[in-house]
C-alpha cells in the first residue's frame, strides 16, 4: 500500500532532511528484526497500527520458517491493534509471547492452544513495567506517525498508547509516516513527557478533562532510526453492530440511573461527570443514547473513542473527549476525516499511561463503564476468561478506571450465546475485578446498584434485579441453600456447587 504518487506528498510529510535519508521499503525496514527480537509497535484499537511494515515482518517470518529457520518475536502493544496485524503474524506462528491485550480470533487460539505465552496485564501499567525491565530490552520499535517536522519531532496519528515509551526504551526505531492520516490531526495530542518512575513521581497536573500537559509530538534520538517507510493506507475500520434492544435496554438502564445520581445530588445536573466507556457494541450504545438525555456539555475521560463520540460531539452533548485512540467504522472515519477541524478541537489524545492514570481518573471522578462475561451474586466480575479458563480478550483498561472511578458500573446482556450461558453465577471461576471494585451491574433485566450492601443483600440484588428469568429459580435455589448453611459465613456459598453451572455448560453445552 506504499504512495505512488510521491514526492510532495511525502516531503510535506517528512520535513527533516536527516529522516529524509533514511526512507526505505518496508522489506528492507524489517530487516532489522531478528529472531527472538522483542518488537513494541504502536496501535490502540484500530488506530495507528502501522500499515506497511507488518506484512512486510509476516513475509520474511514466513521465508525463514520456509527456509527452516524458527522465526518468533515477543510482541508488545499500546492494546489489541488492526486485527489484520495480528492475524497475520499469529497464522506465520509469528509471535512467541504477546502483551497486553488483544481480541483477535486467530490470536486468541494460539494463546488458549498453549502455542503463544500472553501476558495481560492493566494498560496503565505497561509503560512502567516495561521501563522496570519485565520484558526484556525492546530491540525494535515500529511507530506509524502522521509526520516528521523540520526540527526532527514526529506527529502522532490515530492512537498514541505506548508509542512515547517505544520511542525512549527502544534500540532501533522504524517509522512509518503515513499521509492517509489528515495533516489536520496535528496538534490533537498531548505527550506528557514527565512521568518518571519512583521515587522521582511528580503530581500528573490534569484537573479537567481538556487540560493540556504536554507537548504535541514525540522525541525522538535520530541515531536510533534505522528506517522510514512511507505509506498512505487507513486505518482498519472497527465495525459495530446497530445497537439492538438489549443493548438499548441496557443503555435505558443507565442512562435512569444518571437521573437517579442527579436527584440524589451525587452527579451534577447536566453535566454529569467525566465518563469512561469500554469498547464494543453495548457501550457504543449507551454513549448514544446520551443524547436523548438532555445533557449538554459532558466530557468524557476513556481510552477510545468510538463513532457513537463523533454524534456527540457534534450535537454538543459532548464538550471534550480524552483518550489514547479514535477506533471508528468506516462511516465513522469518514465523518472524523471530512470535519478534522471541527472534531480536533473537542478531542485530546494522551499516552495511555496518562488517558488510563489512576491518580487522573480518581480525581476527575470519572464514570466508569465497562463491559464483563460474567459476574456471580456478590459482584466479583470476570472480564477476560470464558468458562474460567479460556481468553477472550484482556483486562484492557476495565480495571484502571473500574478501581478507581467514582461510579464503577459493569454491562451485560444476561445472557450469552443464545441463552445457553447466564451471565449471573454463582461464583466467578476467573476474577478480575473484586467485588470491592464493583459497584453497579446492568443487563437488560434491570440495575443492581450495590453501593453499601453487605454481600448477602449484593447477592439479593444481583439475582432479583440482573439475572435472566430462565435462570433465576436456580440462583435463587442455590443463594437459599447456601444461606441455609448451619455455618453460612459472611458470604454463603456452596462449595461443592460453585461452579456447577459451568460445569453442566461444559457437558452439554447449556447452563440450563
Ligand atoms: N461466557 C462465554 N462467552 C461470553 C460470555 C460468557 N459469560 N459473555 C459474553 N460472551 C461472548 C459473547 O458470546 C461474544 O462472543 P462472540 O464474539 O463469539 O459472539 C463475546 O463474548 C462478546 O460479548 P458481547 O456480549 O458482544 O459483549 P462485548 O462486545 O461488550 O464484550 C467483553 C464483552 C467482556 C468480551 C469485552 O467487554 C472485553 O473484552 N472486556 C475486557 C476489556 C475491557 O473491558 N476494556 C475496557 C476498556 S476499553
Amino acid at each position: 500500500m506504499s504512495t505512488s504518487s510521491g514526492e510532495s506528498r511525502i516531503a510535506n510529510r517528512i520535513r527533516n532532511a536527516t529522516f529524509a535519508q533514511r526512507v526505505t521499503s518496508a522489506a528492507d525496514a524489517v530487516r532489522f528484526i531478528n529472531p527472538g527480537d522483542t518488537v513494541a509497535i504502536s496501535g490502540f484499537a484500530s488506530g495507528g497500527t502501522p500499515k506497511d511494515t507488518i506484512p512486510a515482518l509476516a513475509d520474511r517470518i514466513r521465508d525463514a520458517r520456509a527456509g527452516g529457520s524458527d522465526f518468533t518475536i515477543n510482541l508488545l502493544t499500546g492494546a489489541s491493534v488492526s486485527a489484520s496485524t495480528e492475524r497475520m503474524l499469529s497464522e506465520v506462528e509469528g509471535i512467541g509471547l504477546r502483551m497486553p491485550y488483544q481480541s483477535e480470533p486467530t490470536a486468541r487460539q494460539r494463546i488458549n492452544r498453549g502455542q503463544m505465552e500472553y501476558v495481560d496485564i492493566h494498560l496503565s501499567h505497561v509503560a512502567q513495567q516495561v521501563w522496570q525491565g519485565y520484558y526484556g530490552h525492546v530491540n525494535v520499535a515500529i511507530v506509524e506517525v502522521a509526520g516528521i517536522t523540520e526540527s526532527g519531532e514526529l506527529i502522532p496519528s490515530a492512537s498514541i498508547g505506548n508509542n512515547k515509551t517505544w520511542l525512549d526504551v527502544a534500540d532501533k526505531i522504524i517509522l512509518e509516516v503515513n499521509s492517509w492520516v489528515p495533516a489536520e490531526l496535528e496538534g490533537i495530542h498531548d505527550v506528557y513527557y514527565g512521568t518518571a518512575l519512583p521515587p522521582n513521581r511528580k503530581p500528573i497536573q490534569i484537573t479537567r478533562v481538556d487540560d493540556r500537559i504536554g507537548q504535541t509530538t514525540y522525541r525522538v534520538d535520530p541515531a536510533k532510526v534505522v528506517a522510514v517507510v512511507e505509506t498512505h493506507a487507513r486505518d482498519a475500520a472497527s465495525e459495530l453492530t446497530k445497537p439492538d434492544a438489549v443493548s438499548e435496554s441496557i443503555a435505558g438502564q443507565v442512562l435512569d440511573f444518571f437521573d437517579y445520581e442527579v436527584r440524589a445530588g451525587r452527579l451534577p445536573a447536566d453535566t454529569l461527570l467525566p465518563l469512561q466507556a469500554g469498547i464494543g457494541n453495548v457501550a457504543n450504545a449507551v454513549l448514544g443514547g446520551l443524547d436523548r438525555g438532555g445533557y449538554k456539555n459532558l466530557t468524557c475521560y476513556s481510552e477510545v473513542l468510538q463513532d457513537s463520540m463523533l454524534a456527540l460531539i457534534k450535537d454538543g452533548t459532548v464538550a471534550h473527549a480524552s483518550s489514547t485512540s479514535l477506533a471508528l467504522s468506516e462511516a465513522g472515519l469518514e465523518e472524523f476525516v471530512a470535519n478534522v477541524d471541527t472534531y480536533r478541537n473537542h478531542i485530546t489524545l494522551r499516552p495511555q499511561e496518562i488517558s488510563n492514570h489512576p491518580e487522573v481518573v480518581r480525581r476527575l471522578g470519572v464514570i466508569a463503564m465497562n463491559g464483563m462475561l460474567e459476574a456471580d451474586i456478590y459482584g466479583n466480575v470476570n472480564s477476560t476468561h470464558v468458562m474460567g479458563t479460556k481468553i477472550m480478550n484482556g483486562i484492557g483498561g476495565s480495571g484502571d478506571f473500574a478501581r478507581n472511578g467514582y461510579v464503577s458500573m459493569f454491562l451485560s446482556p444476561s445472557t450469552a450465546r443464545g441463552g445457553s450461558i447466564s451471565a449471573i453465577v454463582p461464583m466467578s471461576p476467573h476474577v478480575d475485578h473484586s467485588e470491592h471494585d464493583t459497584q453497579v451491574i446492568v443487563t437488560e433485566q434491570g440495575l443492581a446498584d450495590l453501593r453499601g450492601l453487605s454481600p448477602r443483600r449484593r447477592a439479593r440484588a444481583i439475582i432479583d434485579n440482573c439475572a435472566h428469568p430462565d435462570y433465576k429459580p436456580l440462583l435463587d435455589d442455590y443463594f437459599a441453600r447456601a444461606e441455609a448453611l448451619p455455618d453460612a459465613g459472611q458470604t454463603p456459598h456452596l462449595l461443592g456447587e460453585a461452579f456447577s453451572l459451568h460445569q453442566r455448560y461444559q457437558e452439554t453445552g447449556s447452563m440450563r
